[in-house]
């Protein structure tokens, strides 16, 4: 089962916990403010905890790929030159800002719309998911940067289909292409 599948499972199990719950009952709301504040907290804190770990450690390797091309906003496959430092501290900033709009998001959902429903699962599903996070099973866990963790980090399309063409691309032909793309200007 991938990973996306499996996400909507724990969802629709979650959902069905919750209901259960009885989580509109104003004594138990203050329960469900309190895990979400604290699980988020939480993935601020490793994401600070993060950003000290990754400048300290200072990897320079090089790291050269060629981006994909992003199909719905029309921008053009791009050839990327960096350091493994740098790389993950993109990564970090993207993991942050997808935490800090949640958030967001969750706080107009339940403060406006009053759901208390959709904190529930927020304050579960990120744990998965920020634990799988390459960034925090390299630098917490201490797992080598190999096979599905080796940077650039593959990144799941919408429910979870790894199509190649969407992938970051390290060999050389590609990046030749697109070094080469990019210095006529020539787009994609
Ligand atoms: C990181 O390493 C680079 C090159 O190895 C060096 O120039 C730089 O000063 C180092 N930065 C820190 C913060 O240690």
């Amino acid at each position: 089962m991938n990973a996306q599948v499996l996400n909507l499972v724990i969802i629709l199990f979650v959902v069905q916990v919750a209901r259960k719950l009885d989580l509109e009952n104003p004594e138990n709301i203050i329960y469900v403010r309190s895990g979400y504040i604290g699980v988020q907290t939480l993935i601020l804190s490793i994401c600070y905890y993060l950003a000290t770990i990754i400048k300290k450690k200072n990897d320079t390797t090089a790291l050269e790929y060629v981006e994909p091309a992003k199909r719905l906003t029309d921008e053009p496959s791009k050839h990327v030159e960096t350091t493994n430092r740098d790389y993950d501290l993109g990564k970090l900033q993207e993991l942050l800002k997808q935490t800090v709009i949640g958030i967001g998001f969750m706080m107009v959902l339940h403060l406006w719309f009053e759901f208390t429903q959709p904190l529930f699962i927020q304050s579960l599903l990120p744990l998965k998911i920020t634990y799988e996070n390459p960034l925090v099973q390299i630098h917490l866990l201490g797992k080598p940067a190999e096979g599905d963790l080796k940077r650039p980090f593959k990144t799941a399309g919408l429910f979870g289909n790894l199509v190649d063409s969407q992938q970051p691309q390290t060999d050389k032909t590609s990046i030749k292409k697109a070094k080469k793309a990019s210095n006529s200007g020539q787009r994609d």
